[in-house]
């Protein structure tokens, strides 16, 4: 770190009339951002290295990250320590067109990975039965990711497909809609309904966003060109990363002008 950065470790102690160090130590980090001293995706010392330096418990240290990560200034990503958030660049996306995440991101110039959450075969919950026309007694393939666009977490999908259209999940590589294409069941057409959610939990730790952070839900049914359903996803994309874009028409005579499918 610089010397500039460095400086984000002295404190006043409460005997030379000091604010309270987890606040000192909060404040002096929050500046060190603002002012560009460390910048997105800098690591920060580990909570043991900050505290040798700061003169300070590992407790108070700990108070004060997780403050920050809270608020968003900061992310924590397991296993490989803490670093400030990165700048987010919001992605616009179309919602006429019909693509996978990874042709998105390569159309942005992005690079598309993935965190494997779940990838197997199950018994069906109810609607997985419904929505994919399945009898109580098949099972089902469900494949779960984090997707991450560069360095930065976008989105966690959570996709269930019949066996008929996926009978090995563990086939799947970097893009669920390339192994489809593989066998000509790659979507023809889908139906997303979108709907606003804010993120608690495991999920908001994944996409590496503030507790209660504002997200989209969008639920995304997919359909062969003969009409049948192919994937039924359920997807949260952060809030901040997205706008979503559609083209609207005047509706022409003799067409219906509301309502959905
Ligand atoms: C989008 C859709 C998902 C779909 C995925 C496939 O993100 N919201 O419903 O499953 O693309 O993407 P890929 O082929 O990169 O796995």
């Amino acid at each position: 770190m610089s010397e500039a950065a460095e400086s984000i470790f002295s404190l006043v102690k409460a005997s030379e009339g000091g604010a309270p160090l987890y606040l000192q130590l909060k404040k002096n980090i929050e500046d060190a951002v603002q002012r560009g001293v460390i910048g997105p995706g800098d690591a920060l010392p580990s909570e043991r290295d900050i505290a040798i330096k700061a003169d300070i418990s590992r407790v108070t240290v700990r108070k004060a990250v997780q403050d920050l990560v809270k608020s968003g200034i900061l992310v924590q990503r397991h296993g490989s320590g803490t670093f400030v958030a990165p700048r987010m660049e919001r992605v616009e996306q179309s919602l006429s067109r019909l693509t996978s995440f990874t042709d998105d991101m390569a159309r942005r110039g992005m690079s598309a990975s993935s965190v494997w959450l779940d990838k197997g075969i199950y018994p069906p919950s109810p609607d997985e039965i419904m929505i994919l026309g399945l009898s109580a007694k098949e099972l089902v393939a469900r494949v779960s990711r984090l997707r991450i666009a560069n360095e930065t977490p976008m989105a966690i999908e959570r996709a269930s497909l019949s066996l008929a259209a996926l009978p090995d999940p563990e086939a799947v590589g970097s893009s669920l809609y390339s192994t489809l294409d593989k066998t000509g069941s790659r979507p023809a057409r889908a139906v997303q309904r979108i709907s606003a959610v804010n993120l608690v939990g495991a999920d908001a730790r994944l996409l590496e966003v503030p507790e209660g952070s504002a997200c989209l839900h969008i639920e995304r049914i997919s359909y062969l060109a003969s009409g049948k359903v192919i994937e039924f996803t359920r997807s949260i994309y952060r809030g901040d990363a997205y706008d979503f874009v559609a083209e609207l028409r005047l509706a022409g005579p003799g067409e219906e002008s509301g309502g959905t499918t």
